[in-house]
């Protein structure tokens, strides 16, 4: 039998290896296969109190006909300068004066907005006018052509959130601007989308040719009348996921929103999943602990958790309701799903 030098002599040969491009697995098989998901980024928690008063002073700093977006991204230290909020999400508020108009363009990203102070703002998706009221949740699917207007006397904010990150790290991403002088674009109706208003009910020839929800606008009225007759899910929170309406399905391939109820005092039993989330809060006030950390939020904050991190939440003053991004969907179709509950 070869006696076997000790594994400090065997260094030499590790880095003859190294310098052919060649790696030995059993030195590295903790790190290409990990026993469990370990986020790099803690949970973090953005205050809507902190946040609001750089959203007015951008107003000032940049016109909108200078800029794609008027938006101020979320961004975790942990990611440093890549600009992302989880490890696949970016989340951000976007602010626009009376007479904005956020210029027309595409990309493969999925994205969504979530009307916070949005009232009299509309975005147009696909040629379709999407109003935006308060809790309104409007989709703007990978491809579709989008542009925002605020056609109101004030200004409007609303909350925005993405999975460029995740397409980014596949490299996947294509991004096409629009002509922002094709003032077409704006000249629209709802056009389709009032195919889409009613629960249960698919017009015969509507159009759904893509595998992301044909119905882009959830309207706020709609997801609170829901919240309030929903019952309590396993982790005790009151939860809907938004779904395509033809296939029942998260609402896009890789991106995947809820509501939640929360109970005054009634913590959710505490639960992990392989996939990110990025919460922010719609109505009242509350208390998340989520890893090592534990966050008092209270309406428009924001706050992540990443995956494989416990989380549970409570209302603290009485029901507190969240709105949920995740991409839960993507991981559906990796089949990486994985979710426990304590
Ligand atoms: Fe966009």
């Amino acid at each position: 039998m070869t006696e076997l030098a000790p594994a400090g002599a065997r260094a030499p040969f590790v880095a003859e290896l190294e310098a052919h491009n060649l790696h030995p697995l059993w030195d590295r098989y903790q790190r290409i296969t990990p026993i469990a998901p370990r986020a790099k980024d803690e949970p973090f928690h953005w205050r809507w109190r902190d946040i609001e008063p750089f959203l007015h002073r951008s107003v000032g700093e940049v016109s909108i006909n200078d800029i794609e977006r008027r938006a101020l991204i979320m961004a975790h230290p942990a990611f440093v300068d890549d600009t992302t909020t989880t490890s696949t999400l970016l989340a951000a508020f976007t602010v626009l004066e009376p007479g904005d108009r956020a210029r027309p363009h595409r990309h493969t990203g999925a994205a969504i907005r979530f009307a916070t102070r949005a009232h009299g703002a509309a975005t147009i998706v696909n040629g379709r006018r999407c109003e935006m009221r308060d809790g309104d949740l409007i989709l703007t699917p990978p491809m579709c052509w989008h542009g925002h207007i605020n056609e109101s006397d004030h200004r409007i904010i609303w909350f925005d959130a993405a999975n460029m990150p995740l397409i980014r790290a596949v490299d996947a991403h294509f991004f096409e601007p629009g002509d922002p002088r094709n003032n077409a674009f704006w000249q629209v109706d709802a056009g389709e989308e009032d195919l889409w208003t009613e629960a249960g009910l698919v017009a015969q020839g509507a159009t759904s040719g893509t595998t992301s929800s044909p119905k882009y606008r959830y309207p706020g009225t709609a997801t609170r009348s829901m919240l309030a007759h929903a019952p309590a899910g396993a982790d005790g929170a009151r939860t809907i996921r938004y779904v395509n309406p033809t296939t029942g399905g998260a609402v896009m391939p890789t991106l995947d929103c809820y509501a939640m109820r929360l109970t005054k005092n009634q913590p959710t039993r505490p639960k992990r999943a392989t996939y990110n989330m990025i919460c922010l809060v719609v109505a009242g006030a509350g208390r998340s602990t989520i890893g090592e950390k534990r966050f008092t939020w209270s309406q428009h904050d924001v706050f992540t958790i990443p995956h494989w991190t416990w989380a549970e939440h409570q209302g603290i003053d009485g029901d507190a309701d969240l709105f949920v991004v995740s991409d839960k969907s993507a991981f559906e179709r990796l089949d990486l799903v994985r979710e426990e509950l304590q």
